[in-house]
This record gives C-alpha cells, structure tokens and sequence, in this order.
C-alpha cells in the first residue's frame, strides 16, 4: 500500500509540473480525486485490508488527498495569478488620464430661426408644408409667371437635371402646388432648402435656406402684406426693429417689394462692410401680391381672391439674429461654431 501511494504521489507530481493551464489543472483534479479518481478509489479499497495495516495506510492515504487537494488549489491560483498578471500588463487602464466628456447635442441656428418663425405663423392660424427640393421647371418657373428669357432660368443660375427638373432656386413653386391642392382661404408657410449655382462668398453659399408664406382670400391688400412683415420682423428682432420696403420686380407678383434691415455688421456706420456693400441696409426677403397670372394658372380666379407672398432668407435673418458675417459656416459642420449656439 505505501508504495502504491509514494507511486501517486510521484505520478501527481510530475503531472502537476507538466500541467500548463486552469484545464489540465481541472482534468488531473477529476482523474486524481473525482469520484472515480486514482486517490478516491484508494481510499475507498482501504477496508479491504487487514485491520492491522488499515489505521496507518488509512492516516497515509488521507495524507495524500491532503496534500494533492492543496497542491492542485495552489497550482490553479498560481496559473490565475500569472493570467491576471498578463492581462494587466496588456490591457491596462491608465486611470490619470481625464474622462470623455458626452457631447450633447444642440440645435442648428438655423434650425432655431426656422422654430421661432414655424411658431409664429402656427399661432396665426398658417399651415406649414414641405415640398419637394428637386422640382420641375413647370413649378419652378412656368406657373409663377417667369418669362422664358428671365435670367434665373439660366443655366449658369440653376442646377438643372434636365430639361424639365431642377434643384428648385426657391420656395415659392409650393405656392402653385398649395394653390392647386387647397382652395382659399389658403395660408400657409413653406420651410426648406434652396439652391443656386452661386460661389461663395461673403453673403452666398450654394444651398441656403428660406421660407416661403402665402395668404390667399378675398379682399387682402397690400396693407394685410406689410402688417404681416412687420410682425414677423419684430417677433425674431424684438419690438424696436425697423424694416425698409423697396420697390422690387418679381414674376409672380405685382406690385413687388423688397424688405430690408439695417445692417447686423456695421449698422450702417460710415466706414462701411462688405456684408452690406456700405448700404447699411441688408435686404432679407422679398415679397409682394400675387400676381393675377399666377392666381389663373392655379385655378384660383383673380376677380375672387387675392393675396400676398413673401419669401424669408433664413440664412440673412439668421446672420442678423446672431451677428454672424460668414453664411458658409451654416454648412461646415464645425463644432467649435456650433457649440456655441
Ligand atoms: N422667390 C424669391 C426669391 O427667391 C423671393 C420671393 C419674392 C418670394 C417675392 C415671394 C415673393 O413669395 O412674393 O428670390
């Protein structure tokens, strides 16, 4: 029996140095003293014996579950304490360094503009409506009264895709879309996206953004157009804002004006900007009374009704808003301008 157990002990000795890892650990623990383990069945062949022999061959072999028990738990902790070991020198935290701050979002300016104004007009009682930012030439143009020889129809102005579609160069087609799929009273307001073949420079980008208005019904003037400007003008510039109308030549109205502000750069000091080309007058919008052909052209009768249009620069209003001379930053994505709005 005492060499049969100095044999196993010698066995598990030499299997605990082969061992290499927590695996060959675990199968030389159930081979060794799992149920049908070499020491467990020892053990258990123990009464065979004769009854002088059993109490120190009993004393030896516990001895040696003893010892294996340990010698196995202390190997396993030594192979953990080596994995740690590694895995702290590879994926170490370094915990000096500072914490990523979340970044949260925040609206666009021109984004906040087009809330002001889209709450403005839905207290009025005006619906907003998109419309489609690729447009035909038919809305664009033909139904707002454009002659065929305006210059905005030329392709130097415009994005064309063809003959008959086109990025649209302003809001106003939805005026004909609103006006062949309502029937008045019609108001409604019309934010989005528009574009031109401009460069940049210090008052044009490429895309810009407006928003359209149109009121249509019986018996609305001119004096109906120029209380509505006003009030917008002083709902996003405050109550001692001050607007300028010009005489101005639109297609589709008549009369036509154009609505200025003084200017958000130099406010019209002698020194002059480029902003305003030293006008110290910034034009923002353009607007009028629909024009009779336009009313016509959209199944509405001109002997009825009547009505006025504008249509907004939120890129300028923006600028204004915020005194910002660049509209290109509108489109870059820059955090650093961004984040301060
Ligand atoms: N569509 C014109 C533009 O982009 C602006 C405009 C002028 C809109 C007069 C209107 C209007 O509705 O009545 O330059």
């Amino acid at each position: 029996m005492t060499e049969k157990l100095t044999q196993t002990r010698e066995q598990i000795q030499s299997a605990l140095e082969a061992a290499k890892d927590l695996q060959s650990l675990e199968a030389l623990r159930v081979s060794v003293l799992g149920k049908n383990g070499e020491i467990t069945t020892l053990l258990k062949s123990l009464g065979e014996l004769p009854p002088e022999e059993r109490r120190e061959a009993g004393q030896a072999a516990n001895e040696l579950r003893d010892w294996a028990t340990n010698a196995i738990t202390t190997a396993k902790a030594d192979i953990n304490k080596k994995q740690q070991a590694s895995a702290l020198a590879t994926e170490s935290i370094d915990v000096t360094l500072p914490g990523r701050r979340r970044k949260i979002g925040r609206l666009h300016p021109i984004n906040t503009v087009y809330t002001q104004m889209e709450d403005l007009f839905t207290s009025l009682g005006f619906d907003i409506l998109e419309g489609p930012h690729v447009e035909t030439v038919y809305h664009n143009f033909d139904a707002l009264n454009s002659p065929h020889n305006h210059p905005s129809r030329d392709e130097a102005d415009t994005f064309y895709f063809n003959d008959s579609l086109l990025l649209r160069t302003h809001t106003s087609p939805m005026q004909v879309r609103a006006m062949e799929s309502q029937q008045p009273p019609i108001r409604v307001v019309i934010p989005g996206m528009t574009y031109r073949r401009d460069e940049i420079d210090a008052t044009h980008t490429p895309a810009f953004h407006q928003m359209e208005g149109l009121v249509i019904d019986k018996g609305i003037t001119f004096g109906d157009l120029k209380g509505m400007l006003e009030l917008i003008v002083k709902h996003i510039f405050g109550p001692d804002s001050q607007i300028r109308l010009r005489p101005s030549h639109f297609p589709f109205t008549e009369p036509s004006a154009e609505v200025d502000i003084t200017c958000y750069v130099c406010a019209g000091s002698p020194t002059g900007c480029r902003v305003c080309k030293s006008s110290g007058w910034v034009e923002l919008w353009g607007c009028g009374m629909v024009h009779p052909n336009v009313l016509r052209m959209s199944g509405i009768d001109p002997e009825v009704y009547s009505g006025y249009a504008f249509g907004l620069g939120v890129d300028r209003i923006t600028s204004a808003l915020y005194g910002i001379a660049t509209p290109r930053l509108y489109f870059e994505n820059d955090m650093q301008f961004l984040g301060q709005f």
